[in-house]
């Protein structure tokens, strides 16, 4: 069975554990769409579009990986777009209350569609959007948890913040 599975999140910005998730997820499913949320509830850092832009640039390198954003009901549109699966990385106990809240209230939305949790590698379990940008407004390293082209995007738009 060909598998679609989409991979939701906000991004903001993606970090290394996004990407870990995203490679694993391309090896068990026959296309992973990662798809960028639109209407959250979120104090963003960064437009969806420059989000999609970024990920599409960091997921080149996997074939059946594309990259998407949706607005309203997460399992309207994994319905939309014919998949089966949906991918959400778990990286602590702590994420644990959210993300069971989240598969079974989209189960019960959508109970055609599973939700998979993968385990984020433990060298990325620590790693959260929030988290970089937290770091990176303090001026602190971010180099092991984003890749370059997103650290340095990342320092722009705060350099950017601060000029205003
Ligand atoms: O990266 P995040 O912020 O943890 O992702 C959360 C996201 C975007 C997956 C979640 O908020 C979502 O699915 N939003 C779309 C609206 C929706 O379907 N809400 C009901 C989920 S139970």
């Amino acid at each position: 069975m060909r598998i679609i599975a989409v991979y939701p999140g906000s991004f903001d910005p993606p970090t290394n554990g996004h990407l870990d998730i995203i490679e694993r997820s391309s090896r068990m499913f026959a296309r992973v769409v990662v798809a960028v949320a639109l209407n959250i509830r979120k104090n963003v850092l960064f437009p969806p579009a420059e989000r999609v832009r970024m990920l599409r640039r960091l997921t080149r390198r996997w074939g059946n990986v594309e990259v998407d954003s949706f607005r309203g009901l997460l399992v309207d549109y994994a319905r939309g777009r014919e998949a089966r699966v949906l991918v959400r990385g778990l990286r602590a106990i702590s994420d644990f209350e959210y993300e069971f809240q989240m598969a079974h209230m989209n189960k019960k939305l959508a109970p055609e569609i599973d939700t998979v949790m993968l385990m984020t590698g433990e060298q990325h379990s620590y790693i959260s959007s929030n988290i970089v940008k937290e770091i990176a407004m303090f001026g602190g390293k971010i180099d092991d948890l984003v890749p370059p082209v997103v650290r340095d995007l990342v320092f722009n738009k705060m350099k950017g913040a601060k000029g205003k």
